[in-house]
């Protein structure tokens, strides 16, 4: 839809030119000059809100700086991934081949990324990853080009595990999606959850987007663990919460999870989602000037609240800004580029964060909970918590 507008509105352009006497060569030559970026995102589905407040937080940074990238003027292109992985390099080819994008910024899914990692990979095109954790995409299929901006899906929850356990829970039942966010969260709290003396006595799971709890939550209550900890995100979370205190296990059974569980959902969840603990690099409450400034700002410009995804956008438009003045816009300048964006430091909402050697973010990891509908920060989970990185090799 995006691209027929701007198809339009080139047309009338040439048309205003024509009638001014300008010739159409220049016009052309301009429009060549204007950075093409592309945003494939989920518009459709259980991601769908996740997708509209990364465009809003990309926007908000670029707008910011002047709505330009290194001094040139920006063409959008947009793509709805729909958070289908079969769909995955049909729909990054579209930006790439036909749209010809100098900067492809996606996605939130992380078996939609697998896709995308093989097209930005054979074509060398710029990809910034506002979302998508999957680990691949920055250890053993790293490459120079491409750069995440949010995390490792097993980031947060490698700071969940002793949090639980200095609460008093020694056996816990993990439940998530079954597909590479929900398994490779498990492995962070794996890891965290027994190295700090936690046995965790059952591991449940159902497909994505698959919503029917029930008879896991069923299964959940006749286990009774210490506590539960789990991996959901966008409207699949804000229903899990429901049918988890629906199921009378809210109050009996202590509820924690990798921070995505109550991002964007607090008003779909409501009283059921209050006193859940979770781990994210970031927390509403965060009391700094910088985002409290971003939370006013994104509020009133967008009618809504903020929540990571909103941040780890805007964190993209900061990335991709800083690289493209470093090289005054001139974005096929690649090797200069990427030296900037590695070295970039990133003044985010949710505290200043650097570039690990494998482009993810080295950042910390709050815990917070649920009060009247904001994530409130209790402490730091990990400080400048780095992914392994294990396997990449640039070159
Ligand atoms: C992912 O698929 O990598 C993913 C999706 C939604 C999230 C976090 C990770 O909130």
């Amino acid at each position: 839809m995006t691209t027929r507008r701007l198809v339009l509105t080139r047309s009338a352009a040439i048309v205003g030119a024509a009638s001014t006497g300008l010739l159409l060569p220049q016009i052309t030559r301009a429009q060549g000059n204007k950075v093409r970026v592309g945003l494939m995102l989920p518009y459709t589905g259980t991601f769908a809100q996740l997708g509209v407040a990364i465009e809003n937080g990309v926007r908000m940074a670029i707008n910011e700086k002047g709505g330009k990238l290194g001094g040139r003027d920006i063409e959008w292109f947009k793509v709805d991934d729909e958070s289908e992985p079969s769909k995955g390099v049909e729909n990054a080819t579209k930006l790439v081949q036909r749209d010809k994008v100098d900067v492809l910024i996606g996605t939130v899914h992380s078996g939609v990324q697998m896709g995308i990692q093989r097209v930005v990979r054979d074509s060398g095109t710029l990809c910034l990853i506002p979302n998508a954790g999957v680990h691949a995409a920055t250890r053993a299929l790293c490459a120079p080009n491409v750069f995440r901006t949010s995390f490792t899906n097993s980031q947060p929850t490698l700071a969940l595990g002793k949090a639980m356990v200095d609460k008093g829970h020694k056996k816990a039942v993990w439940i998530t999606w079954k597909y590479a966010a929900g398994d490779e969260a498990y492995e962070g709290f794996k890891e965290s959850y027994t190295a700090a003396g936690g046995t965790i006595v059952k591991e449940l799971g159902l497909p994505f987007p698959n919503v029917e709890f029930q008879a896991l939550l069923t299964e959940i209550a006749s286990i009774k663990p210490d506590a539960v900890a789990c991996f959901f995100a966008g409207g699949g979370a804000a229903k899990f919460i429901r049918d988890y205190a629906a199921a009378g296990l809210k109050g009996r059974i202590p509820l924690y999870g990798s921070g995505f569980l109550t991002e964007g959902v607090l008003d779909a969840a409501g009283p059921a989602a209050d006193g859940i603990i979770t781990t994210m690099h970031y927390s509403d409450s965060l009391d700094t000037p910088r985002n409290k400034q971003f939370r006013s700002a994104y509020a009133s410009q967008f009618k809504m609240q903020p929540d990571v995804y909103a941040v780890q956008g805007y964190d993209t438009g900061l990335l991709l800004s800083q690289g493209a003045a470093a090289v005054k816009g001139d974005l096929a300048n690649k090797q200069a580029l990427y030296k900037a964006m590695e070295s970039a430091t990133i003044d985010s909402p949710r505290g200043k964060w650097t570039m690990s050697k494998s482009h993810n973010p080295v950042q910390d990891m709050y815990l917070r909970v649920v009060e009247n509908k904001e994530n409130k920060v209790i402490g730091v989970a990990a400080k400048a918590l780095a992914d392994s990185g294990a396997g990449c090799k640039m070159g």
